[in-house]
């Protein structure tokens, strides 16, 4: 067990009662109608016209390929400092995820190197908001204008983050997100896209569950309803859809309480000159999913050896998925990205939730000075 774990999730009796109350109503465990009220919550929050429920973020992105049209012969720009999802979503429709290098400033997709790796192939990019900091989103969307491609942003880190009051998610052709049990609001497991293409709201729809044309609910209705394409079982349950309402209720109050962190983690590292503490560009609204430093090569693995002695976990996040043995040695890929790989080596991710007290705050930045200090006291 550890003493200051890397995360942990948010809940109060109001996600009890939710979950309750529609385990109680013993009907519509499946589908019901707390999966549309969710998608209505969530496209006005984000203000976009149209959002689609999933099982996982790894089945909205595999869905969102799938809707634009998106097979063999197609590829798709990803970063490689991400989840592995990410990188795999082409793979699962035939298409291949070609990788560009990140920048320095929200570590997400370099605008300069998508224009390098865009080829007569590409159809997509998919550049995520990496642990809450908004991507250089509008300069990928001024290239995905003039090369017409395709812009899903992969905001599972970031529901709530911003740019100049324009939300992540929002910005894009479409988006993902993740509500995963370390995100910013959490159904254990759960996923959305969002979008504001009625056609592609419609495609989803029937992708998420079996291409059936789905004219009433399904198992409370005695229409034939017709199976029109290829389609599976990417559907959020009506349980875990009140959760997600209950969660999305106080996700402004969330975002507070992990800012809130992140400011004083900040200031009381701020003194340590070997790390660097997260710096969102002017007017990048970061929502702190995760609260990740930087620091020389070399250090890193000593200082999450260090802490974890002393019960703090710390993760890395991410390693590269183009050094993942899968992609490596399976399937023959061989990048150079010597922005991923050096920030990849450099970046520990420290723990992070809004019920982080001021004194473990206070032990974290005092246990990570101790370890810079030379002078750990045991
Ligand atoms: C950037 C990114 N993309 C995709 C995913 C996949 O989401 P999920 O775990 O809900 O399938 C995650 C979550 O871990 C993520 O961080």
């Amino acid at each position: 067990m550890w003493k200051v774990p890397l995360f942990k999730i948010y809940w109060d009796e109001e996600d009890i009662e939710a979950v309750n109350e529609a385990l109680r109503r013993g009907i519509n465990w499946a589908v019901g109608p707390g999966i549309t009220q969710f998608e209505d919550k969530l496209s006005e929050y984000l203000g976009v016209k149209y959002c689609v429920t999933f099982n996982s973020g790894t089945s909205a992105l595999h869905a969102i390929l799938l809707a634009y049209g998106i097979g063999q012969g197609d590829e798709v720009i990803v970063p490689s400092f991400t989840f592995i999802a990410t990188a795999n979503a082409p793979l699962f429709v035939g298409a291949k995820p070609v990788f560009a290098d990140i920048e320095e400033k929200t570590f997400g997709l370099d605008p300069d190197d998508v224009k390098r790796k865009i080829s007569k192939r590409t159809k997509a990019i998919i550049p995520i908001d990496y642990a809450g900091c908004p991507c250089l989103i509008e300069e990928l969307k001024e290239i995905a204008q003039d090369y017409n491609l395709i812009l899903i942003e992969d905001a599972a880190e970031a529901l709530g983050a911003s740019i100049n009051g324009r939300k992540a998610g929002a910005i894009g052709d479409s988006a993902i997100l993740s509500f995963c049990q370390n995100k910013v609001i959490t159904t254990g497991e759960g996923g959305a896209v969002v979008t504001n293409s009625k056609e592609i709201y419609e495609r989803l729809k029937l992708l998420r569950s079996h291409g059936r044309a789905e004219t009433a609910d399904y198992f409370s209705s005695i229409e034939y309803m017709d199976y029109v394409t290829l389609g599976y079982n990417f559907r959020m349950s009506n349980i875990t859809a009140a959760l997600g309402i209950s969660q999305l209720s106080k996700v402004g109050k969330i975002i507070e309480m992990r800012r809130k962190n992140a400011q004083l983690m900040s200031q009381k590292l701020s003194h340590i000159e070997e790390i660097a503490v997260p710096h969102p560009p002017e007017g990048f609204y970061h929502v702190y999913q995760m609260y990740t430093i930087r620091m020389k090569n070399g250090l890193r693995d000593k200082l999450m050896k260090y802490l974890a002695e002393r019960g703090i976990m710390t993760k890395v996040y991410f390693y590269p998925v183009h050094l993942t043995q899968f992609y490596e040695n399976e399937l023959k890929y061989n990048c150079k990205l010597p922005v991923t790989e050096n920030i990849s080596h450099q970046v520990l991710t420290l723990p992070m939730y809004p019920t982080l007290t001021e004194e473990e705050i206070h032990h974290i930045a005092k246990e990570v000075a101790n370890f810079f200090s030379g002078n750990p006291c045991r």
